[in-house]
C-alpha cells in the first residue's frame, strides 16, 4: 500500500534453479506491466551493473581453481551491493516497478543450501549488500533439477552446471522450495514445467497483488490474459 513515507515503487524478484525460464519470464512480466502503463525498470543478478557484469565474468569461468563457497558468496554479494546502490535504490525511491531475474534468494540457495555455507552468516552478508532492501513478492519458477539441466545448451552452460552434480541442483531446488514455504506472504511458487505462456498467467496473476494501489494500470494488469501463441521456455 502507498504510504507518504512509502515510495510507489515495488521491487518483484523471479527466482529459480538453472533452466527455469526466469530471463524469459522477467522479460515479458515487464513488457507486460510496461503495456498497462507502469513505469518498470527490467534487471537480473549476477551482473545489472559494469562492476557486476565483470564480477559475472570472474563468477561464471568455465574452468580455473574452485571458488570457496564462502568467496563466491562474498563476489555474489559485491555485485548485489552496487547493483541495489547504482540501479534498484534509486528506482524504488523514483516509484518504478523494479523487476530482477533473481536477487538474494539465489545466494540462499546455491550457496546456502547448495555448497552449505551457513544460512545465518549469509542472511548477514546480504544484509550489507542490500541495505535492508528487499522483495515485495518473490516468484519462484519451480521444476526438477534434471529438467531444468536439460534445457541448457553448450552456449548457457556455467560452471555451476559443468563443476556441481545432481544432488547439488536438488538441494538448491529443495532450498528454494523451503524458503518459499516459510515465507508464503513474499513468495509465490510457479509450476514452471509447462509453456511459457501458461507460466507467464501464473506470474502476471502472483504479482497483482503487490502492484502500487488504486492504480487503473493495475486493474488493466488483473484482467489481462497471457498471450495466445504457446511456445515452450527455453
Ligand atoms: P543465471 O544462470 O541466472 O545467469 O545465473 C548464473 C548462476 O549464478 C546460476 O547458476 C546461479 C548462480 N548464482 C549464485 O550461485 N548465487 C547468487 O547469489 C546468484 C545471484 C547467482
Amino acid at each position: 500500500m502507498t504510504t507518504p513515507d512509502r515510495p510507489a515503487g515495488r521491487f518483484i524478484s523471479i527466482e529459480g534453479p538453472d533452466g527455469s525460464g526466469k530471463t524469459l519470464q522477467a522479460e515479458r512480466l515487464a513488457a507486460a506491466l510496461e503495456e498497462r502503463g507502469f513505469d518498470v525498470l527490467l534487471t537480473r543478478e549476477p551482473g545489472g551493473t559494469r562492476l557486476g557484469d565483470q564480477l559475472y565474468e570472474l563468477l561464471m569461468a568455465n574452468g580455473g581453481e574452485p571458488i570457496d563457497p564462502v568467496a563466491d558468496a562474498l563476489l555474489f554479494n559485491a555485485a548485489r551491493a552496487q547493483h541495489v546502490a547504482q540501479v534498484i535504490a534509486p528506482a524504488l525511491a523514483a516509484g518504478r516497478i523494479v523487476v530482477s531475474a533473481r536477487f538474494a534468494d539465489s545466494t540462499l540457495a546455491y550457496q546456502g543450501y547448495g555448497e552449505g555455507v551457513d544460512l545465518e552468516v549469509l542472511r548477514r552478508i546480504i544484509a550489507i549488500a542490500t541495505r535492508g532492501v528487499r522483495p515485495d513478492r518473490t516468484i519462484l519458477l519451480d521444476l526438477p533439477a534434471e529438467v531444468g539441466l536439460r534445457r541448457k545448451t553448450p552456449e548457457t552452460i556455467t560452471r555451476f552446471e559443468s563443476f556441481f552434480d545432481l544432488a547439488y541442483h536438488l538441494r538448491v531446488r529443495a532450498g528454494f522450495l523451503e524458503m518459499a514455504a516459510a515465507d508464503s506472504d513474499r513468495w509465490v511458487v510457479v509450476d514452471a514445467d509447462r509453456s511459457a505462456d501458461e507460466v507467464l498467467g501464473d506470474v502476471i496473476a502472483a504479482v497483482v497483488g503487490v502492484l502500487p494501489a488504486h492504480d487503473h494500470a493495475r486493474d488493466a494488469v488483473a484482467r489481462s490474459e497471457p498471450p495466445a501463441a504457446a511456445s515452450r521456455m527455453q
